[in-house]
């Protein structure tokens, strides 16, 4: 739907509040000097993390983003209803993909649309690919980190609302902790007024986590696997990749897929100048993959200020999307 009349047309502007990047040197050292060891999963996305995430959303295994994709087709029209109209859409991540359409097209004419990312030339990109399916929505990208409160653009016209959008189950990749200040960060981002649509991906059987990030083909693998191609490059590192093996287990007790990547023998890693050794069968966390209860999303939401409002499931209930307010 436009939101604006044809004859006033929009232009979208860049607001750049130009993100600290990463220190992934740091963050290297200090996680290889932890026990157990660990490295943080943001640093899975270079050109080709990002590959070989959309090849996995690919894997008849790895569901998630399927049924997600499923689940706002069904009930997309449900959600714009309680969502309202008029509202400025903010998404968290890239947004270029159908997820983003579908939304927008649903929406009873949405004010704005601000994609907030950490990487200047993604979000460009992206945007200028959503301006041209959508010349009536001004386009107001944010490069920015979203796990901090992010200022917001003014759009031309006022917006009832704002509404951010964060599908993908991506707060599951953020420890229960740093899942909450995310959502404090998100509660002042959008205001007192504001709403946040999330995509969470639900607990369920163990079989079927464990075989969507451990898929037959292998994709997964080499997903984790080119975090140390990635700190060889970027940092000199000398992990011998052929040494290391992708674990994914899911931990029922803590309701999340842990994954690791496990060292098949003993050995010596070399990073700016120190050595760290590795014994046969030791393992180092990469990456968390949270899924949820109602009740534990719910008491998350609680603990940084907001409530669910309203909710929709797949038929199987094995994603969920959930309305949260201030
Ligand atoms: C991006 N994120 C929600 C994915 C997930 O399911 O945790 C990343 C991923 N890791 C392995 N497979 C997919």
């Amino acid at each position: 739907m436009n939101a604006l009349p044809a004859t006033r047309l929009p232009t979208w502007r860049l607001t750049d509040l130009r993100p600290t990047p990463g220190d992934i040197l740091g963050d290297t050292l200090a996680g290889l000097s932890m026990s157990p060891r660990r490295l943080p999963s943001k640093y899975f996305y270079d050109a080709r993390g990002s590959k070989l995430f959309e090849q996995i959303t690919r894997q008849p295994e790895y569901y998630p983003t399927r049924v997600e994709l499923g689940l706002l087709e069904d009930r997309v029209a449900d959600i714009a209803c309680a969502v309202g109209p008029n509202v400025h859409v903010v998404e968290y991540g890239s947004g270029s993909g159908r997820k983003t359409r579908l939304l927008l097209e649903a929406l009873n004419h949405p004010v704005a649309y601000t994609p907030i990312e950490i990487s200047r030339s993604t979000v460009l990109e992206s945007t200028a690919r959503l301006a041209e399916e959508f010349p009536h929505i001004e386009m107001l990208p944010v490069c920015a980190d979203f796990t901090r409160p992010v200022t917001l653009p003014e759009p031309l016209q006022d917006a009832r609302s704002t509404l951010v959008f964060f599908p993908g189950s991506t707060l599951g990749n953020f420890v229960d902790d740093d899942a909450v200040t995310l959502l404090a960060a998100m509660r002042e981002t959008m205001g007192p007024h504001g709403q946040a649509l999330i995509g969470i991906d639900l607990d369920k059987d163990p079989s079927l986590l464990e075989a969507a990030y451990n898929d037959a083909a292998g994709v997964t693998a080499q997903f984790t696997l080119n975090l140390l191609t990635r700190l060889n490059r970027e940092i000199g590192s000398d992990f011998d990749i052929d040494a290391f093996m992708h674990r994914a287990v899911y931990a029922r007790e803590r309701g999340r897929i842990e994954t690791d990547l496990v060292s098949l023998q003993g050995q010596t890693v070399h990073v700016a100048g120190r050595a760290f050794e590795f014994a046969a069968g030791e393992a180092m966390r990469v990456e968390y993959s949270c899924k949820y209860t109602d009740e534990r999303f719910a008491a998350l939401a609680a603990r940084a200020g907001l409530r669910v409002v309203d909710g929709w499931n797949d038929p199987r209930d094995w994603f969920g999307l959930r309305l949260l307010q201030a």
